[in-house]
């Protein structure tokens, strides 16, 4: 057979086998190394001169059709890397996109930023106390008796140091006058704990607001005032604030506060056991023994406190009908906040 057939069917033998799983650089290699300036038809097409007249026709031919086959080669090379791939990528653009879920405040950190938003309003700034607390800042300096029943190991987390869990954010109170010359305005929300058996509204740990408000001249009308304004902002401009006598070791007089009930607006219904009021928390005129503890002048000082639980107003704010539902994370029922 001719010299330049021969080198034809060697050459598109091999390109064959080259072709069968070829990338985009190698099909170009391919076609370079055979049809490119340089490439194998070129110079066999220089060659034609020296063939024989009486084989011309016949080297011509097979010439021509190596050339067509080269192409058919080289198409169906690359015909197979465009189908590989677009199956790789797995690319369909009919799909929907993949939408990211944003998360959002827990409804207790809500509630926390809601109140220390009202509370700002008010020309309070937020201070903040120890979990780990002694006894002396959140029982003594508060002035509460040595046989009070709440510093009993069966209500309170004790350390074996002594130290405790805080059962109040109360401390916080002690802790600002002993650092601060009055006045002071404050609101100090944070965790508490309590040794209580959990139900459908206690928890062993749960959160408070306190506040304390210390200058010359406060007297309990500027406290109706502050929760007043408080309650108007939380829950309405018809919540309505009542005040009842009660007892806490670090007030005197101390009052316990109710709001108008947010689910009936006062007319009396279950939730507030037909009262048309909610109880809300504690407060009352600082009692002038704390003053002396932190060294201030009762004579110069006065002041108001409150602490109210943080669950307890999202519980009315947000309608959840039990405490424990707010610690669970499930998110089928975070996700309605
Ligand atoms: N610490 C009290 C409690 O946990 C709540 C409280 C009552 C705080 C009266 C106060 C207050 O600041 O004046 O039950």
């Amino acid at each position: 057979m001719n010299q330049i057939i021969e080198k034809i069917h060697t050459a598109l033998a091999a390109a064959e086998q080259r072709l069968t799983a070829a990338d985009a650089a190698e099909i170009e290699a391919v076609r370079i190394e055979l049809a490119g300036r340089n490439g194998l038809f070129p110079a066999l097409s220089k060659e034609m001169g020296s063939v024989p007249p009486e084989e011309r026709r016949e080297v011509g031919s097979a010439f021509n059709e190596g050339r067509r086959k080269l192409q058919e080669l080289l198409d169906a090379a690359r015909a197979r890397l465009e189908e590989r791939g677009s199956t790789a990528e797995q690319l369909d653009l009919t799909l929907p996109g993949r939408r990211r879920s944003m998360g959002h405040k827990h409804p207790v950190t809500r509630m926390i930023d809601e109140c220390v938003a009202i509370f700002r309003r008010m020309g309070f700034t937020v201070a903040e106390g120890p979990e780990i607390e002694d006894v002396y800042h959140n029982f003594d300096a508060l002035n509460t008796h040595a046989d009070h029943p709440s510093r009993d190991p069966g209500d309170t987390f004790y350390f074996a140091d002594g130290r405790i869990l805080r059962t109040q954010t109360s401390p916080v109170q002690i802790r600002v006058m002993e650092n601060h010359e009055p006045p002071v305005r404050i609101v100090a929300p944070g965790r508490v704990f309590r040794r209580d058996t959990p139900d459908a509204t206690h928890g062993m740990n749960f959160h408070q607001i306190e506040g304390l408000y210390v200058d010359r001249g406060v007297s309990l009308a500027d406290l109706k005032s502050v929760l007043q304004t408080f309650a108007t902002e939380m829950y309405g401009p018809g919540a309505k604030i009542r005040l009842r006598p009660h007892f806490f070791p670090f007030t005197e007089p101390s009052v316990e506060y109710d709001f108008s009930c947010m689910m009936c607006g006062g007319k009396g219904c279950p939730v507030c056991k037909h009262s048309g009021f909610i109880e809300i928390a504690g407060a009352g005129m600082v009692d002038p023994a704390v003053l002396k503890n932190v060294g201030y002048d009762p004579e110069v000082w006065s002041g108001f406190a409150f602490g109210m639980g943080i669950e307890r107003l999202a519980m009315l704010r947000y309608r959840i009908g039990d405490i424990r539902w707010l610690y669970e994370n499930d998110v089928r029922f975070l996700e309605q906040f």
